[in-house]
């Protein structure tokens, strides 16, 4: 059986697809034989119909880890943990806006959703050291993740230690006055995440320089850290 990491906040713009596929392309480094021939027993699954554009289209085949674009087969999500060979699944998903609830919306985009909490084995929820987006987050975890008993870590993505930490602070009392689990990894903010994901990059390709080696050790930490808490 795979592991099935859902990346999951109805807030747009927050780190999905950043921490999807950054976190598939650490742990395929990890796991990889280094030989050709053996396939990854990586997967990045993205439910998010506008999803493609950035990462999914031109660099499938050079990729370390398989990406599979599912926002349209609930079947398959339904038996994304039962792929042969594949250890780590890691999901994107779309930022949607509920209105009641429970809704996912009523539409495709919901459906795949509802399949893809259906499967998960632990959430994983980004948020943002901006105190004025906490809403959407609290909503996907009180409505949607807790009310289907699944096990969830939340983690601070996209701080810039030259913003200093009150942000930062504040960020992490919310979250623990919420009583919510926080990952000790604070993903930092890193212009060379932004162009690599428009160039469709991920952190294990990213030149060896100083910079790219700092940015890319929060996610090698983040995956540990998943890793280390049986996730
Ligand atoms: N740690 C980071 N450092 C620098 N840039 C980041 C970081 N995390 C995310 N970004 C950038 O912020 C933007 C939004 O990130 P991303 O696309 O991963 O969010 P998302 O939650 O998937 O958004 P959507 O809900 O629209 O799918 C992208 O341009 C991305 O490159
Ligand atoms: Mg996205």
């Amino acid at each position: 059986m795979g592991h099935v990491e859902l990346i999951l906040n109805q807030k747009g713009g927050i780190g999905k697809s950043t921490l999807t596929v950054n976190l598939a392309a650490t742990t395929a480094d990890v796991l990889s034989t280094g030989s050709p021939e053996d396939m990854s027993p990586v997967a990045a699954v993205s439910i998010d119909p506008q999803g493609s554009a950035v990462w999914w289209a031109d660099r499938v085949a050079a990729l370390p880890f398989h990406i599979i674009q599912a926002h349209d087969d609930i079947e398959g999500l339904r038996s994304m943990g039962n792929l042969a060979g594949i250890e780590h699944v890691f999901v994107d998903t779309p930022g949607w806006i509920g209105t009641d609830t429970n809704d996912l919306g009523d539409g495709a985009a919901g459906k795949a959703l509802e399949a893809a909490l259906d499967v998960a084995n632990h959430v994983l929820v980004p948020i943002e050291p901006e105190v004025l987006g906490f809403d959407p987050t609290a909503r996907t975890i009180e409505r949607i993740v807790k009310p289907r008993g699944l096990d969830f870590l939340v983690v601070i993505n996209n701080w810039d230690p030259r913003d200093g930490t009150t942000d930062l602070d504040q960020t992490k009392e919310f979250v623990r006055a919420n009583g919510w689990p926080l990952a000790n990894t604070v993903v930092r903010h890193y212009k060379v995440h932004t162009r690599a994901a428009a160039e469709g990059l991920v952190v294990t390709e990213y030149p060896k320089n100083r910079v790219s080696m700092e940015a890319r050790q929060d996610f090698q930490r983040l995956a540990l850290e998943l890793k280390a808490g049986g996730r």
